[in-house]
């Protein structure tokens, strides 16, 4: 949203008319005079608003709303859905865990075999059910949940995050469209929404992504048609195995009701927008390479009710669970939940202040000088992230270092703590403290060449393969692929 009106602002301002090179020269300056100023402004007042206290130690943070008697959940199962804003709640988890040296149950890359059915023995170091006590899960998988059963303790707490279906394939056309065979045929998501069938085979691989993708993602059958009696089937086994589902669209609130939920401190759940795709450009704008991207995510009213029916599953497990989320709030209390979003978002400024270069402007990839901070890019768009700011001290450096270090480089810091031994897996970027160790960066992209024959990697660097291949049918009876 912020990210549209500030196209909209740009467009406002007249930039798209501006060549290539005057605008590049007037980003130039405008970055040159912001850093000169807020260089300035850093100096005269931030100093010493930046005391070591900024991230307190103990569990009672000292802002925020007293959490009562509670003690902390320590046991906790996030199913990441995709294009959620799950990024920004996996990173939450990984924080709240390493801060306090719990264990996580981590996929032996950076998933758990997604798109396959979850299964015990993707968690590295897994010994049979129950063997270890593990508390945090939360790397992209399709649930199963007899199987997670088999890793998390019996107290666990579940939950997940929804989003609109619309918005939903918005962002998963932008990020997947090479991946996915229906997107990939289609001129653009307005052309797909048209006559979805047209462009959609089931048998596809990496076709998940363009129908009932949280359908998908909790384990059900993405392919189903839509019946009422199915829907509230598939709602309600999600009801059975998930203690909270939160709304993407109501970001904040959902942190309220997850921190209290689990009894979290108000820090825990302060967090930078990770994952963020860059604004939609104008459709028609000139942005280069990425010029038809405005033009190919354009949706009529009457598209968006299209892709609605097409996600009519989706569109089910959204209306359901906002219906929900919203008697959660009301239970909680509207004027409660307004003074601690307000709280929230406080604090979010804060310590982005604190924490940030530039006060938090996200900024390209590319432009980031800490190669290791580097987010991962994939996908039509381009993926921001953000740069700390340069004279923090140590432990200040390192609080803000865990906000906002991406979730490749975190996992891959979380499998070396709790390995220390193992080798550091392929994909390995970073080790304690951020140093590289890797003397590349990772960043793998789209059309990368490898070996003369151009090839596409999910976000996590995985390949994908480019062409198609059919389900095999395993001994279970089901359809998978491999
Ligand atoms: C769903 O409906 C479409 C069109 O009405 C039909 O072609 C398809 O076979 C149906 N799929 C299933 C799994 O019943
Ligand atoms: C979600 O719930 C809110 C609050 O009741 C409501 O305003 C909004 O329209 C709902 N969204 C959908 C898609 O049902
Ligand atoms: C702070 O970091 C520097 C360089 O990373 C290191 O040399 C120094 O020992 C650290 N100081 C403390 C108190 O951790
Ligand atoms: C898919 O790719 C593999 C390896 O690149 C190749 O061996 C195979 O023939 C391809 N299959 C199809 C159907 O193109």
């Amino acid at each position: 949203m912020v990210f549209r009106r500030r196209a909209r602002r740009m467009r406002w301002l007249g930039c798209h008319r501006l060549g290539p090179i005057w605008k590049a020269l007037l980003v130039f300056v405008a970055i040159a005079f912001t850093g000169q100023l807020l260089g300035f402004f850093n100096k005269s007042w931030m100093q010493p608003e930046r005391p070591r206290s900024v991230f307190p130690l103990s569990s009672d943070d000292g802002h925020g709303s007293p959490m009562g008697p509670c003690r902390p959940h320590t046991h906790a199962m996030f199913l990441k859905t995709h294009k959620t804003a799950s990024s920004t709640v996996l990173n939450m988890l990984y924080r709240f865990g390493e801060e306090r040296s719990l264990r996580f149950a981590l996929p032996l890359g950076y998933q758990f075999g997604y798109p396959l059915l979850f299964n015990a023995h993707r968690v590295k170091g897994y010994r049979g059910p129950r063997m270890v006590e593990f508390n945090i899960m939360g790397n992209h998988m399709r649930f199963n949940k007899p199987e997670v059963e088999k890793v998390m303790p019996a107290d666990t707490f579940y939950f997940s995050i929804v989003r609109d279906p619309v918005e939903l394939a918005e962002s998963s056309y932008a990020y997947f469209k090479a991946v996915a065979p229906a997107f990939k045929r289609a001129k653009g998501l307005g052309d797909f929404a048209n006559d979805p069938r047209r462009y959609y085979d089931p048998r596809l691989r990496n076709n998940h992504y363009a129908r009932n993708l949280l359908w998908f993602d909790f384990g059900l059958d993405h392919n189903a048609n839509y019946t009422a009696a199915l829907a509230r089937r598939g709602e309600a086994e999600i009801r059975k195995s998930f203690n909270l589902i939160l709304v993407s669209e109501y970001f904040d609130q959902s942190m309220v009701l997850l921190r209290h939920a689990l009894c979290w401190p108000l820090d825990a759940v302060v967090s930078f927008s990770l994952n963020a795709r860059q604004p939609k450009p104008a459709a028609g704008g000139s942005w280069g390479s990425k010029a038809n991207l405005g033009a190919a995510l354009a949706l009529t009213d009457d598209q968006r009710l299209k892709l609605r029916e097409w996600n009519a599953l989706d569109w089910h497990l959204y209306q359901a669970f906002n219906r929900t989320f919203w008697e959660e709030v009301e239970r909680f209390g509207r004027a409660r939940m307004e003074a601690e979003v307000a709280l929230l978002r406080t604090r979010r400024d804060v310590l982005a202040r604190v924490c940030l270069r530039d006060g938090g402007k996200p900024v390209e990839a590319s432009r980031i000088r800490d190669k290791t901070i580097r987010p991962f890019q994939s996908g039509l768009v381009k993926i921001l992230g953000y740069e700390l700011h340069p004279s923090l001290d140590n432990s200040t450096r390192q609080a803000c270092l865990r906000m906002i270090r991406p979730e490749i480089q975190y996992k891959d810091l979380l499998d070396a703590q709790q390995f220390p031994r193992a080798q550091p897996p392929p994909g390995a970027a970073v080790a304690a403290g951020g140093a590289p160790i890797r003397r590349e960066p990772l960043a793998p992209k789209i059309g990368d060449q490898l070996g003369g024959n151009s090839i596409e990697r999910d976000w996590d660097g995985t390949r994908l393969g480019r062409n198609v291949s059919l389900p095999v049918r395993e001994r279970d009876g089901k359809d998978r692929f491999r």
